[in-house]
């Protein structure tokens, strides 16, 4: 005799379910009949309108970390040579041209315009003489308490002196395996931001990286454009320096266990694996927002985000795509390692849910070659190497974006 399926609903996972209904190993009663309609309506919603992304064929898998990874990553080429650093001030700009090969910096500031363009590398390299670092970083220890407290920018200044100009940071004993720029976007999130700060320096240095955090924010009263912005913190932060790992990072998340390397693997690894908010768990498979890491070679080859994403949600899932795209799969620790805790947070009522999104997803397949880095647009308004992060503050042009965009036949 079959069983009622209500009887054994609460235990059973929904297609499940359907599939028990489907093949009449249960008997359905008034109320699983009313759920099976509603769950087979909302899969065909999801199919005719829902994004592209869940029609690509996906293969994540776990990844663990293993020696080869690190080993595989190109040894440090950056020389030793004059640099120019670019410090602007609140109120002025000031060019500062240091040769470093001297033992006395020579400085020269002058008010006039910040050259904005300059190709070479602006921060300086570790010194080529150094034995390589330990494979694995000696002085982790799996889970790490985190820090939910708030210090002023001038309290960490204090706490983290060893930094250099723009949060640059690389141990003084040993050739880091990784170079590494974080990339944030950011607008108005300045408690999330000195907590994201104290969190990550203390957890990056311990990891023996060579590394900098680059906070992009965008031209007030814009729509808040966050995959725009991570693309023009990877164009900028790459006239900076020479880094091989690109990490986007949302700026509330904060890691719980420091075996969790901020180093890009053979495959682009997506980090915030396991989040509190979630709780601890994968929302879905293709999931990749958040945190992740890519190499620069590539975020150049899936041609990064997409620059047409104003508001909230989506541009990950695009970002997604993308991976499949170029033919990588997603890495990820296991979710002992990758767990991260988020800041605690309202829905940004500043920055809406992007109505357009779907109808972008389920066109990433054709559009993502053009759209991206290949035809970024945008105006650097300042960029600041202060002591704890290099600031990059741009206009992302959004009025033309979006002309451009309805001129293409997406009208958002
Ligand atoms: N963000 C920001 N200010 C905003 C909106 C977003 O700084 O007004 C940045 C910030 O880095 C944040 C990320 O964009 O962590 C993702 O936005 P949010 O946290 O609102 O989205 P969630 O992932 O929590 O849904
Ligand atoms: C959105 C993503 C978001 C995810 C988790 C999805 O529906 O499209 O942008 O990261 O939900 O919140
Ligand atoms: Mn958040």
């Amino acid at each position: 005799m079959r069983v009622d399926c209500a009887a054994a609903g609460p235990s059973i996972n929904p297609p499940f379910m359907v599939i028990m209904v489907r093949t009449g190993l249960c008997r359905p009663s008034g109320r699983v009949k009313l759920f099976c309609a509603l769950l087979c309506t909302l899969a065909l919603l999801q199919y005719f309108f829902g994004s592209s992304v869940y029609h690509v064929d996906y293969n994540i898998f776990q990844y663990y970390w293993t020696p080869t990874e690190s080993a595989a990553l190109p040894a440090n080429d950056v020389e030793q040579r004059t640099v120019a650093i670019l410090v602007s001030g609140a109120e002025e700009a000031l060019f500062v041209a240091r040769n470093d090969s001297a033992t006395n910096d020579t400085l020269t500031t002058t008010s006039t315009a910040v050259e904005l363009s300059a190709t070479s590398p602006m921060m300086k390299a570790q010194a080529d003489n150094l034995e390589q670092c330990p494979l694995v970083p000696p002085v982790l220890v799996g889970p790490i308490r985190v820090w939910f407290d708030y210090p002023s920018y001038e309290e960490m200044a204090k706490l983290y002196p060893y930094l250099e100009p723009g949060g640059h940071s690389k141990p003084d004993y040993c050739r880091s395996r990784h170079r590494v720029a974080i990339i944030v976007p950011y607008r108005d999130r300045d408690q999330h931001l000195r907590g994201f700060l104290h969190n990550m320096h203390s957890l990056l240095t311990k990891q023996q990286l060579d590394y900098s955090i680059f906070i992009v924010e965008q031209q007030a009263g814009q729509t808040f454009n966050r995959a725009k912005l991570m693309n023009v913190g990877f164009a900028e932060a790459s006239k900076l320096y020479d880094w091989q790992c690109f990490i986007f990072h949302d700026v509330d998340l904060l890691p719980e266990d420091d075996r969790n390397l901020y180093s890009c693997p053979e495959q682009p690894r997506h980090m915030s694996v396991a989040v509190d908010k979630f709780k601890y768990q994968l929302p879905y498979g293709s999931i990749f927002g958040g945190i992740t890491a890519l190499t620069k070679q590539q975020f150049e080859k899936i041609n990064g985000f997409s620059n047409d994403y104003w508001g909230w949600g989506g541009e990950d899932d695009d970002l997604s795509t993308r991976v499949s795209l170029g033919h990588y799969q997603i890495s990820r620790y296991p979710t002992t390692i990758a767990r991260y805790k988020m800041i605690k947070h309202t829905a940004e009522k500043k920055n809406p849910v992007n109505k357009c999104r779907y109808k972008l997803m389920y066109k990433t397949k054709q559009r993502w070659l053009k759209d991206g880095l290949s035809n970024l647009q945008y105006k650097v308004l300042s960029l600041e190497l202060k002591p704890l992060f290099t600031r990059i503050y741009a206009d992302l042009l959004e009025e033309e974006s979006l002309k451009q965009l309805s001129d293409s036949g997406i009208k958002c």
